[in-house]
């Protein structure tokens, strides 16, 4: 049986454990296990946010564009965050949103593979975060008849699909709800070997599992910027391709600031080498100042020490439930297998929903995905062992009191 000792023993060994400094606290008697859904807040966001406030926008209004060097944040917090995916920092921009940026990197994975007319397949998962499904369905939609979308259920499937008709794969790397993660590198062999393009979605993987996107072959990839990312809410996504598939093609959205000479004003498009042509147009920029400051702390980051504290956690908490909580009717919904795991942790339990209210209510912050599972995302940087410890004996009594029950608790949020 793992105790509060085990966990505290563990948190002394924690090679990240300095890094919870440099965020905001939670609330006294709140636990954060939602990671997978919103990051936490770094402690120097809030005056980086005022000096972007008065000392550049109303200090210079316009000018400040030059003096703050606005228009470079999303090639500076791209390449800050380049180590924690495991690419080099001219691959990575933090622009618009996931689901632009999945549009934008299928489109232009497409555009490369449009000569070849046998291929006309994408591939996606049936029952994959909807933004994923929706940018295939959309791209087939206006694709005036060139492409047909190609849904698959099982993992199982999915070798056999990568052929002479298949043109492109969206996956995401880390399943939202089960945690389920691919094992990037053989999909990627895989699909080269059959001339086959894939974009990674790679939002509940990034930040929590280090990723290695250019060791494992990956040519497009996107992350949701305010996860484990801690970009905070309504943050730039991040963007990657790999370099030698960078300037191919023309962006799926050219814009006056991915122009190649975007202070010319010239009506003739010409895309700006690299990943700049992904900015279509102007990026938030007081958005950009606080993902910054998050930017900076990832940049710290060893991916060792990040392996060691997630795997760590998530293991912890797969044995604190089973051990803990298993009597009382919870069942692992993620594979028992760490490297088959992405960020978060999901189980089935009783009570469902209104179990993951009663949770909220006793300061234990997760989420619950229908049809029946609760998710636990855990933070590397932010989370000590005890925490999961703590947070699973809430869990233990609020289902041995059977206090779901309450009907307050039958409004289940998101
Ligand atoms: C797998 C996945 N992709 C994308 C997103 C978010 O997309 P967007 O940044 O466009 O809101 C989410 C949000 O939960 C997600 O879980």
């Amino acid at each position: 049986m793992i105790t509060l000792a085990d966990c505290s023993a563990l948190d002394a060994r924690d090679p990240l454990a300095a890094l919870r400094e440099r965020f905001e606290p939670a609330p006294a008697g709140t636990i954060f296990l939602d990671a997978n859904s919103m990051g936490a807040l770094p402690k120097a966001a809030g005056e980086r946010m005022r000096r972007a406030l008065y000392d550049e926008w109303s200090a210079h209004r316009r000018h400040a564009w030059t003096v703050a060097d606005w228009l470079d944040a999303p090639q500076r917090i791209g390449a800050a965050y380049a180590r924690v995916l495991g690419a080099h920092a001219d691959e990575v921009i933090a622009v618009d949103n996931t689901t632009l940026n999945l549009h934008k990197l299928a489109a232009y994975a497409l555009a490369l593979t449009a000569g070849d007319a046998r291929r006309r397949r994408i591939v996606h998962e049936r029952e994959g975060f909807p933004t994923d499904c929706h940018v295939v369905q959309g791209l087939v939609h206006h694709g005036g008849g060139r492409w047909d979308a190609q849904p698959f259920d099982d993992p199982a499937e999915l070798p056999a699909l990568l052929g002479p008709e298949t043109a492109l794969v969206v996956l995401s790397h880390a399943d939202y709800r089960s945690a389920f993660r691919w094992d990037m590198a053989a999909v990627n062999a895989r699909a080269r070997a059959a001339g086959v393009r894939v974009v990674w979605d790679c939002s509940h993987s990034a930040g929590a599992v280090p990723l290695d996107l250019a060791g494992s072959g990956a040519e497009f990839a996107v992350v949701c910027g305010y996860k484990y990312l801690c970009g905070g809410p309504g943050a730039a996504a991040l963007a990657y391709i790999r370099r030698d598939l960078q300037d191919r093609a023309w962006p799926a959205l050219p814009g006056w600031l991915g122009h190649a000479d975007r202070m010319n004003f010239r009506v003739d498009y010409a895309p700006a080498p690299g990943m700049l042509s992904l900015v279509s147009g102007t990026m938030p920029v007081l958005q950009n100042a606080v993902m910054e400051t998050a930017a900076a702390i990832w940049a710290e980051v060893d991916p060792r020490d990040l392996a060691w504290k997630h795997r760590s956690l998530s293991e912890t908490l797969c044995t604190l439930l089973a051990e803990q909580c298993g009597a009382l009717g919870v069942t692992l919904a993620s594979p028992a297998d760490y490297d088959a795991r992405g960020g978060h942790v999901a189980f089935r339990c009783p009570g469902g929903g209104p179990a993951c209210e009663a949770l909220l209510a006793d300061g234990v912050v997760g989420s619950f995905r229908a049809p029946d599972v609760i998710r636990f995302g855990l933070s590397a940087l932010t989370l000590s062992h005890e925490e999961l410890w703590q947070a699973v004996a809430r869990l233990r009594t609020i289902l041995a009191e059977e206090r779901w029950r309450d009907p307050r608790f039958a409004n289940v949020s998101v």
